[in-house]
């Protein structure tokens, strides 16, 4: 297949799992967005620069270095010469990259990555803005979503599966807070573009939500 496929989402819809599958059937590269938005808070946390801080975090960007590689089909991200696809995994820089995502300045920073990938090969590209901002001519969009409670339990046994201690309530909540910042933020905010398909997981199966959208795909021929 040689389309775009853009998916976008609210936080622990999961968008990752299910892009990556997508892309894996169709024979399409993976592109996770979030992961760069990491990365910068990753980067920007470390010098102690926080997200309100412009002329800081302007200044800041000019020594990030981000490149994409792929390793064994899996996306990583490199960090000025650091692979940090596992060190930007956690809570606080969850709610850090949301927080940065809000600079129009990062934004632009990782618009110019996400359409040189882009441009390179046809993609399956995850995120909050791909069918709004980044790709709006993908031949396919997806708005994901499923019940916040839905999602917090699906998190919650990803972590308690991999014997992380957390708490339900921690974790819906941070989800909620982590949405309604990216939902309001004034530079492209999470939203369901007007061309996209809504597709609710709460009661699918991966699978099922995989052949849905292949089925959405196919039928754009
Ligand atoms: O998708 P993930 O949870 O890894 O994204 C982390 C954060 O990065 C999101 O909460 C959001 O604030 C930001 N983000 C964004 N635009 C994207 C992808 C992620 O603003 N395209």
């Amino acid at each position: 297949m040689n389309k775009e496929i853009a998916i976008d989402g609210p936080a622990g819809a999961g968008k990752s799992t299910i892009a990556k599958r997508v892309a894996e059937k169709l024979g399409l590269i993976y592109v996770d967005t979030g992961a760069m938005f990491r990365a910068i808070a990753l980067y920007m946390t470390g010098k102690c620069v926080k997200s309100n801080e412009t002329d800081k975090v302007k200044e800041e960007l000019n020594n990030i270095r981000l490149d994409i590689v792929y390793e064994n089909g899996e996306q990583q991200i490199i960090l000025n010469d650091e692979n940090v696809s596992r060190l930007i995994r956690n809570p606080e820089i969850s709610k850090a990259a949301s927080s940065f995502a809000q600079v129009p300045e990062v934004r632009e920073r990782l618009l110019i990555l996400q359409r040189e990938l882009a441009d390179k090969r046809p993609v399956v590209m995850d995120g909050r803005d791909i069918g709004t901002k980044v790709l709006p001519s993908a031949a396919v969009k997806i708005f994901l979503t499923a019940d916040v409670r839905v999602r917090a339990e699906r998190r919650y046994k990803e972590l308690t599966d991999k014997g992380e201690k957390v708490n339900l309530e921690d974790i819906m909540s941070d989800i909620k807070s982590r949405d309604e910042q990216d939902m309001n933020r004034k530079v492209s905010p999470l939203v369901q573009a007007g061309d996209a398909v809504l597709v609710d997981t709460s009661s699918l199966s991966i699978d099922e939500v995989v052949d849905t959208i292949i089925k959405i795909a196919c039928d754009k021929n």
